[in-house]
């Protein structure tokens, strides 16, 4: 009789394997960087990001997970882009600063053996998520915040930038003289933050969040997307789950532990994302006036998402499908 363990992981495979599992019969050409995703076990790849500078991301995290590199490089590889883009507003250089023109930085990444590594309320280092690699393999520690995080990031190589794009300190200034007090709930007009999960050929998962955070926020104040279990949550045994929207709802709810813990019950990623916003939705009476999206990857590589309102996006390469943004199903 198959253990809890194993019944799960059949279960999972069989509802959705067909997409993943290759049936051996279709010769590799060696022509295209399509037919070189094909690895020996007959996994494919896939890299799965939040929002449309998602397929940037993606681009940059193929070419490793088809040269039989680690998931952990892709996400790592692709998040990076996001965090160098001035034209992304939420994510790294080109982030909204808090109230006080400071752009203070979140990240977290996490890989196929649970190791995790986090830093928040960081500012000056343009890539928080290779921080936060190197907490993850360079110290015992899951998380480093605000000064002690600079102080690792610079004691590690990571060059000292001023962050603040002028676009984001015009942006500052408009803010401060239109509302001056209030910070904008992250909702359907005020998107954020880059999640991105893979699996590389070897059939293993790991996953990256990275943002700027809420626009003129608290001076200090931290969202989901540095908090594993709430913004990014791994488990190679069963799958993946990134999150974005109002970071404050989605800590309430634990959101990627939740999605996760509901695919490790045999739900489909996509079920798994619908109910993790019905929870949101249970735990945040506000919750008309906010985004919160899910996105997750299992690990046979089918995926899911799911929203509140309609707006999130997100983009999903996989071989013979090509990198492409897709919409993603929301509750209102
Ligand atoms: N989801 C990003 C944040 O709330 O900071």
């Amino acid at each position: 009789m198959p253990d809890r363990r194993s019944f799960l992981k059949t279960s999972a495979l069989g509802a959705a394997a067909a997409p993943i599992l290759l049936d051996g019969c279709t010769p590799d050409s060696g022509e295209t960087p399509e037919s070189d995703a094909r690895s020996e076990t007959g996994v494919r790849p896939v890299a799965l990001s939040t929002w449309d500078h998602g397929l940037a991301a993606n681009d940059a995290a193929w070419p490793i997970l088809t040269g039989g590199g680690s998931a952990l490089d892709a996400v790592e590889a692709g998040v990076r882009i996001s965090e160098a883009d001035p034209t992304v507003t939420s994510v790294g250089y080109g982030g909204r600063p808090d109230r006080f023109g400071r752009v203070t930085l979140d990240a977290c990444i996490m890989d196929e053996r649970g190791r995790c590594g986090s830093v928040a309320f960081l500012q000056h280092i343009m890539h928080p998520i290779s921080v936060a690699r190197q907490v993850m393999e360079k110290t015992p520690h899951v998380m480093i915040v605000g000064q002690g995080a600079l102080d690792f990031a610079l004691a590690n190589g990571f060059e000292r930038e001023d962050l603040l794009h002028p676009d984001a300190a015009a942006a500052w200034e408009r803010w401060k003289e239109e509302n001056g007090e209030v910070t904008p709930r992250i909702d359907v007009n005020n998107h954020d933050t880059i999640g991105m999960l893979a699996v590389d050929q070897a059939g293993n998962l790991s996953g990256a969040c990275t943002t700027s955070g809420a626009a003129f926020k608290y001076h200090g104040r931290v969202g989901d997307s540095p908090i594993i279990g709430a913004g990014l949550y791994v488990d190679n045994e069963v799958g993946g789950a990134t999150a974005t929207g109002w970071g404050e709802a989605v800590i309430r709810a634990v959101g990627c532990f939740l999605v996760v813990e509901l695919m490790r019950q045999g739900h489909t990623p996509q079920a798994a994302c619908e109910l993790a916003v019905e929870r949101v939705i249970e735990k945040n009476p506000d919750w008309r006036s906010i985004q919160v999206g899910f996105l997750a990857l299992g690990k046979n590589g089918d995926h899911g998402s799911f929203c509140i309102a309609p707006g999130f996006n997100y983009a999903l390469h996989a071989p013979d499908e090509g990198n492409q943004l897709i919409d993603s199903g929301s509750r209102i």
